[in-house]
């Protein structure tokens, strides 16, 4: 089985172990989609709930017989699991390759727990060579632009629209020495919704796939 397949076995062992009933929250992504597919349906005996991450997730949920919850900030979530683009060793991630970090990001920031889950490749020592994607407000990108060059000379814009119908953009080639304070720094940024970092809402375990089984790395 592949790395991503074995990411998500980890991450229904683990939830397989709590007596439910469990309140879920699914990311968006290859990874997070074999979790779906595989293992969901495994799971459904002990769900009180499911918060998707996007549309993309949603439409996977509805086709596999899920009922989707509507996003609340209320809403009360027990486990959100998801897969991300670069994890560091104090688990740190770019996300967002998907261009769905800001919904993603709104529901790890609800969660009790945060089992975020990759493969190997995923693993590395400085975020950043990863293009970091950011969310930007349609009204105001000419703004958080000029800001956003003071961080990447080479700036792409995306072709497609985020779920929110905001402009997505990825900043390439930065060494993200300090997550927190630059994920802090751009959210402040007049126009950006969210950036793809996870250095606030970071996840609690990490499953790395192997090629025949899994690691589990817990903060
Ligand atoms: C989507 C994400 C994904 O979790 C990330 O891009 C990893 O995707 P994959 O599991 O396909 O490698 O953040 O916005």
């Amino acid at each position: 089985m592949s790395q991503k397949y074995n990411a998500a076995l980890g991450a229904y062992e683990l939830i397989s172990k709590n007596n439910g009933p469990i309140v879920l929250g699914i990311g968006t992504g290859s990874t997070t989609d074999f979790f779906t597919k595989e293992f969901l349906p495994k799971l459904r005996e002990k769900l009180n709930g499911i918060y998707s991450s996007s549309d993309k997730t949603t439409n996977l949920l509805k086709n596999l017989g899920f009922r989707v919850h509507d996003y609340s900030p209320e809403a009360v979530i027990d486990i959100y699991v998801d897969g991300a683009d670069e994890v560091d060793k104090n688990f740190n991630l770019i996300k967002g390759g998907g261009g769905a970090h800001t919904n993603e990001k709104r529901l790890a920031k609800i969660a009790d727990h945060f089992i975020c889950i990759v493969d190997e490749s995923k693993i590395v020592q400085t975020l950043g060579n990863f293009p970091l994607p950011i969310e930007i407000d349609v009204h105001q990108s000419d703004q958080a632009l000029s800001e956003l060059k003071k961080y990447a000379k080479n700036i792409t814009k995306r072709e497609s629209l985020s779920d929110n119908k905001n402009f997505l953009y990825d900043l390439h080639k930065l060494k993200i020495l300090e997550p927190l304070k630059i994920e802090n720094q751009i959210l402040m940024i007049n126009g950006v919704v969210d950036v793809g970092i996870f250095a606030i809402d970071k996840p609690q375990t990490v499953i790395i796939g192997g090629d025949s089984s899994y690691k589990l790395m817990e903060s």
